[in-house]
């Protein structure tokens, strides 16, 4: 890409993460379908661990089930007022199915024996706990003693882990969403303000799935955005090596 071309992006993108803002408050108007669906597939193009892609989207448009969703988000003015509201929840169960789809679908046919040798076995090693995590004990020993002699990944002994691990991607595939939507010229509300028993509920959301955000989309209203963006200085939250 030539340079020129290069700085052009550099200050699209910073106009597009400057512009998006929380909003709590939209106007009464539908973002087209296309560019909601647009947005999503924009969302599906965060990076994730090892493309297992253990995240979910259930986008809730119609008034009634967005009504009763708004109620869940304890009445917040952006859920009340968006025309649409994204929940994205994780899976990080699907891991063990998503290496057999990564492996059937890599784009090259056949897949690269390290590839082959990644989802067959080293995943396998990695995500793996057992059932209620009963490997856990023996992993972390596992782990620890390899540790002693050589660099070792650390982690993902436990339920909770593999959940930390799982939103860590889907927390990245919610930014891309929320961008997407501020290029569109849209914007969003992340909301972790809401009963997840109600919304779990409501949605049908099996208990092996995790809420990760609601996320609010719609046309900004005049007074949508409550104050200036103001951020602690990143030299205060910056260490250089
Ligand atoms: C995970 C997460 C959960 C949030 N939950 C809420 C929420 O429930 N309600 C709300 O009004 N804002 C919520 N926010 C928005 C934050 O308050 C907001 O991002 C922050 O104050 C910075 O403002 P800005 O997004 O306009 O830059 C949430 C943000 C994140 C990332």
């Amino acid at each position: 890409m030539n340079p020129s071309t290069l700085e052009n992006h550099a200050q699209v993108f910073h106009e597009i993460a400057d512009s998006r803002r929380s909003v709590r408050k939209f106007l009464d108007e539908a973002i087209p379908e296309d560019v909601v669906r647009a947005c999503l597939e924009e969302a599906l193009l965060a990076p994730n661990s090892s493309n297992l892609q253990t995240w979910y989207f259930r986008w809730v448009r119609s008034a009634g089930p967005r009504k009763e969703l708004a109620r869940a988000c304890m009445g917040q003015n952006a859920a009340k007022t968006a025309s649409d509201l994204i929940v994205i929840t994780v899976r990080p169960h699907v891991w063990r199915q998503h290496c057999d789809w990564n492996l059937a679908h890599y784009p090259v046919d056949p897949a690269p024996k390290i590839v082959g040798t990644y989802y067959r076995k080293l995943a396998k090693m990695l995500y793996a706990i057992g059932p209620f995590g009963v490997l856990s004990p023996v992993k972390r020993l596992a782990f620890a003693l390899i540790g002693l002699r050589q660099p070792m990944i650390r982690g993902l002994y436990s339920v909770a882990d593999r959940r930390v691990w799982a939103v860590k991607s889907a927390a990245l595939a919610s930014e891309n969403l929320m961008l997407a939507f501020s290029a569109h010229g849209y914007d969003t509300c992340p909301m972790e303000g809401f009963d997840k028993v109600l919304v779990h509920r409501q949605l049908n959301i099996p208990h092996s799935e995790e809420i990760v955000m609601i996320v609010a989309a719609g046309r900004r209203a005049p007074e949508g955005v409550y104050h200036e963006s103001y951020r602690i200085p990143l030299d205060e939250l910056l260490e250089k090596f």
